[in-house]
């Protein structure tokens, strides 16, 4: 089955209001190169409205979506610093990031509350990108393979079948910002064992349908390779998604694809 590719980005704690309008500006005057492309942003929550209105103004098309950070699995209540999925519609998101490893390490997101975030996301009519990723020691042990299994195992157990558009992100933590990316072969078995493990609890098709993300130091040079890898089917970038010129030649690399 023919899954179409995700170019997505992280802005992470980066941007401010006028290098948002400017990043989006720089896309619009190249959009007829990416009427067909599938192109996502992430950025901070207060950010969302500017880049609702600012797209609109521009007469931005439809192969630009962005969604939160993170998310919250309820609707609205007292959830101080949360990101209501509701909310996250209203201002036009289409999808929210969830259980990244920033999230795991800095503020105490588990492999639970990252697939309430991920599975509460689709409730509200978002498509989530669920994050997984083991950490060097992980790989240098051996245990890539059972990480990645224990970080799904509260999804799968959740999750009896795949919901319609659902992603994951392989993104091992030692080349994250870090400059060190993993192989192109190194991506495709981690990507491979999660399809395998998707299978197993959402079926061939579910697995079939499932999008698998790469991220970790995805940058214009390394895009093409990655992306050729019969189980990537898209990245999710974080440093060279703040530059427009870079996260755009990622863009055309998966065209080539
Ligand atoms: P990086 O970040 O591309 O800067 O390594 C990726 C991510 O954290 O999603």
């Amino acid at each position: 089955m023919k899954r179409s590719k995700l170019i997505s980005g992280n802005w992470k704690m980066y941007k401010s209001v006028e290098e948002t309008k400017a990043f989006l500006r720089s896309l619009q005057a190249r959009a007829s190169e990416f009427q067909e492309s599938e192109l996502l942003v992430f950025p901070q929550g207060p950010l969302l409205p500017i880049l609702r209105d600012e797209w609109k103004v521009l007469g931005g098309g439809s192969f630009l979506q962005w969604g939160p950070q993170s998310i919250y699995w309820e609707g609205q209540g007292a959830f101080t610093g949360e990101i209501s999925p509701v909310l996250a519609r209203e201002l036009g998101c289409t999808y929210a990031l969830a259980g990244h490893s920033e999230r795991r390490q800095f503020f105490g997101e588990t492999n639970e509350s990252a697939a309430k975030r991920a599975l509460g996301a689709h409730q509200f009519g978002l498509k989530a990108v669920f994050c997984v990723g083991e950490q060097l020691a992980d790989r240098d042990g051996g245990r890539t393979f059972e990480i990645l299994r224990a970080q799904c195992a509260p999804l799968f157990s959740l999750a009896k079948s795949g919901p319609e558009g659902f992603s994951f992100a392989y993104e091992p933590v030692w080349a994250i910002g870090t400059g060190r990316t993993a192989t192109s072969a190194q991506a495709q078995e981690a990507h491979h064992f999660l399809r395998g493990l998707i299978a197993q609890a959402w079926g061939e098709d579910g697995a079939n349908r499932a999008r698998i993300l790469y991220g970790g130091s995805v940058k214009p040079d390394n895009a093409r390779d990655l992306l050729s890898q019969a189980d990537v089917d898209g990245v999710l970038v974080g440093g060279a998604s703040l530059d427009p010129t870079s996260f755009l030649q990622i863009a055309a690399a998966c065209k080539e694809c």
